[in-house]
């Protein structure tokens, strides 16, 4: 196990339950966010997302799942996902354990044809759990979205009195429309299930505050702590491969060489050293006040 650190912001390159057994102390975590393999068969860097049964892989996450619990603040927050075939036995595990807040539909669109004998699948499923739901950190006003009615069509309820114009933002619901992170789009990383800057810049402003630790234990590209750097919360992510660990040190800038080797961002078939330089990544307040501007594909600040 390799543990990086700079300026509140950790990265250990190891087993996430070896990390988290030996490293991270009970109660000590504002925030969890976990994107675990789904057993479906992904290939991470050749290692296979696929166990012998369903039973082991089950049995696996439920002792993460058991772990993660006990690192959770009493007043803190945990998001999990899955694949949409286990996510029904994540649920009946946890729904024991803690509470279940919210079941969130991640919904994308996709122009390819998913499946021709089915349905293809085009979303995928996240439980929001609490340790206590009488005292938890839930931002409202910090992710608001566009109210439709209100703010596009302009209608009056007249039901009021006197009547009055329909709200033109809302607290999001439980279904979230992002795009998933394709090969052109300038967050894009060599992964193969990267998550979107916007699902997690969502969960982060929502379920922590500034200062507040953010913890994600399979963080691959290392989505999780990029967003909670920019947001200035502080973060710990844990990655058992070695290539994804340089990816996260580079987009958190917390070493600029390792081994010797200089990290860089991985050059696209589309693409020029030169384009690379002028890529910008922008965040935007719900109000659209920009909130932070990166270049390079790494956070500058
Ligand atoms: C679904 S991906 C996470 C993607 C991430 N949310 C992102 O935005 O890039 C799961 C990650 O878990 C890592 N992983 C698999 N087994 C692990 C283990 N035992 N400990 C730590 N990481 C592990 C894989 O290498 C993979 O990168």
């Amino acid at each position: 196990m390799q543990l990086f650190e700079k300026a509140g912001h950790i990265i250990y390159n190891g087993d996430a339950k070896e990390v988290l057994l030996n490293k991270i102390d009970d109660n000590s975590i504002d925030l969890i966010f976990v994107d675990p393999p789904y057993n479906i068969g992904k290939n991470f860097n050749g290692r296979k997302d696929k166990w012998a049964t369903d039973k082991k892989y089950l049995d696996w996450s439920y002792s993460w799942i058991d772990l993660l619990i006990k690192k959770l603040k009493t007043n803190g927050s945990l998001y999990i996902m899955t694949s949409t075939q286990f996510m029904p036995f994540f649920d009946t595990y946890i729904q024991k354990k803690i509470e279940i807040i919210s079941r969130i539909v991640w919904y994308y669109d996709s122009s390819g044809v998913q499946a021709k004998n089915y349905y293809g699948s085009m979303y995928e499923p996240i439980l929001f759990c609490v340790k206590n739901k009488n005292n938890y950190t839930f931002n409202s006003e910090d992710i608001l979205v566009e109210a439709k009615t209100g703010s596009k069509r302009k209608l009056i309820d007249y039901r009021k009195n006197p009547p009055q114009q329909y709200n033109t933002e809302k607290v999001p619901g439980n279904v979230w429309e992002f795009p998933r992170v394709r090969y052109r789009m300038p967050e894009y990383e060599n992964h193969p299930t990267q998550k979107p800057i916007a699902l997690l810049e969502r969960i982060i402003k929502a379920s922590s505050n500034v200062g507040d630790v953010v913890l994600d234990p399979f963080s691959g590209t290392f989505t999780t702590s990029y967003v909670a750097k920019i947001l200035n919360r502080k973060s710990i992510g844990i990655e058992i491969d070695e290539e994804y660990v340089k990816i996260g040190l580079r987009r958190l800038s917390l070493v600029e060489k390792y081994n010797g080797e200089k990290l860089e961002k991985e050059i696209r078939t589309f693409e020029t050293k030169r384009r690379i330089e002028q890529q910008t990544l922008t965040l935007f307040e719900p109000d659209g006040t920009q909130l932070y501007k990166t270049n390079k594909a790494s956070i500058s600040k």
